[in-house]
């Protein structure tokens, strides 16, 4: 049987498990956002991930560098405090892999997220919403203290988080682009994304890359992002390699998240809609070039929220306390 040709290559490969389906992410060029005719802004659609974030890769890693170092067998729990994407991945990857999963994330994230985490069968335990992510951190440190029998991956102090950047998504960026990367934008959670590129970029291309983080301001949290006024630095951070840092409004967010769909049709999350609003502002400095920024997630969690749905003007008005 002779077919045409596919249209649509490459694939995005084929596999035997669905955690080895990890990556190989699509590469889009929002046109309608650019500011000026030399000047390309890229967005990397993580969201395009089989549990729908970014955070597939990191979990991956985390998982299979304990998995090298015999630090874990199955059966065993992990344990690990997250705000929901690592949470998510980690549970589709520990049911894949025979793990048992316990995550401690803040009461207040929507109800999306409690529901995927169950629905791939983990536990979880709920922190004070309002003390944050750091809260989520500070309980499951302490059960990791009094239970031995935990294993914590803590993404926040694993050089395997900024490895899944390293040595996945920042190659593929540079593959796709040939090399033509001068600014990059992510956000700034645990800093893997941030680090991992910053890292393969200034190893590859040098200074005239722009590493650029978009950071809440604080008191606005944007979920899935920090600010590190709140006084925790996560360990795998080397604020060193950042070129800049720039402070979005939680309004800005949500404005920006609109603006991706009503564009250009990207369904993303909120902190990729602030992600978005700091490649603009680096893209409107630039004379010609490539912004690269990351799709974090897509809008799937956040729906609860009316967002998508309202109109801009009462998008504006809706409640700061409905992102965290
Ligand atoms: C939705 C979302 N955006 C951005 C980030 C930030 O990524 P990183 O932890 O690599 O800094 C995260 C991390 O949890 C996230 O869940």
């Amino acid at each position: 049987m002779s077919l045409p040709p596919l249209e649509s290559r490459p694939c995005g490969g084929r596999y035997t498990d669905l955690v080895d389906a990890i990556g190989n992410t699509p590469l889009v060029e929002l046109r309608r956002l650019s500011p000026k005719p030399g000047v390309r802004i890229w967005a990397k659609l993580e969201s395009q991930n089989p549990t729908g974030s970014v955070k597939d890769r990191v979990a991956k890693a985390l998982i299979e560098d304990a998995e090298e170092r015999g630090l874990i067998k199955p059966g065993q729990t992990i344990l690990e405090p997250t705000s929901g994407n690592t949470g998510i991945a980690l549970a589709m990857i520990c049911s894949r892999k025979g793990y048992r999963l316990k995550v401690v994330m803040p009461d207040n994230v929507t109800p999306e997220r409690t529901q995927l985490l169950k629905m791939y069968g983990a536990e979880i335990v709920y922190s004070p919403g309002d003390q944050g992510s750091n809260g989520a951190v500070a309980m499951a440190v302490e059960m990791a203290a009094a239970d031995a029998s935990y294993y914590m991956p803590y993404q926040y102090g694993n050089a395997a988080n900024p490895r899944a950047h390293y040595d996945g998504t920042a190659r593929e960026i540079l593959d796709e682009l040939d090399g033509q990367v001068d600014a990059f934008v992510a956000g700034l959670g645990t800093g893997g994304t941030l680090m991992g590129h910053a890292r393969r970029f200034k190893e590859e291309l040098g200074d005239r890359v722009k590493i650029v983080a978009a950071e809440p301001m604080q008191g606005e949290p944007v979920q899935g992002l920090r600010s590190l006024d709140d006084g925790f630095i996560p360990p795998i951070i080397d604020l060193a390699l950042l070129d800049r840092k720039i402070f979005v409004a939680n309004r800005d967010a949500i404005v920006w998240t609109r603006k991706l769909l009503d564009e250009e049709g990207l369904f993303a999350g909120v902190s990729s809609g602030a992600i978005a609003r700091v490649a603009h502002r680096i893209a409107g400095e630039m004379d010609e070039g490539n912004v690269v920024f990351i799709v974090c997630d897509d809008g799937w969690k956040y729906l609860s929220s009316g967002l998508y749905t309202l109109p801009v003007d009462e998008v504006e008005q809706l409640e700061s306390t409905l992102w965290w």
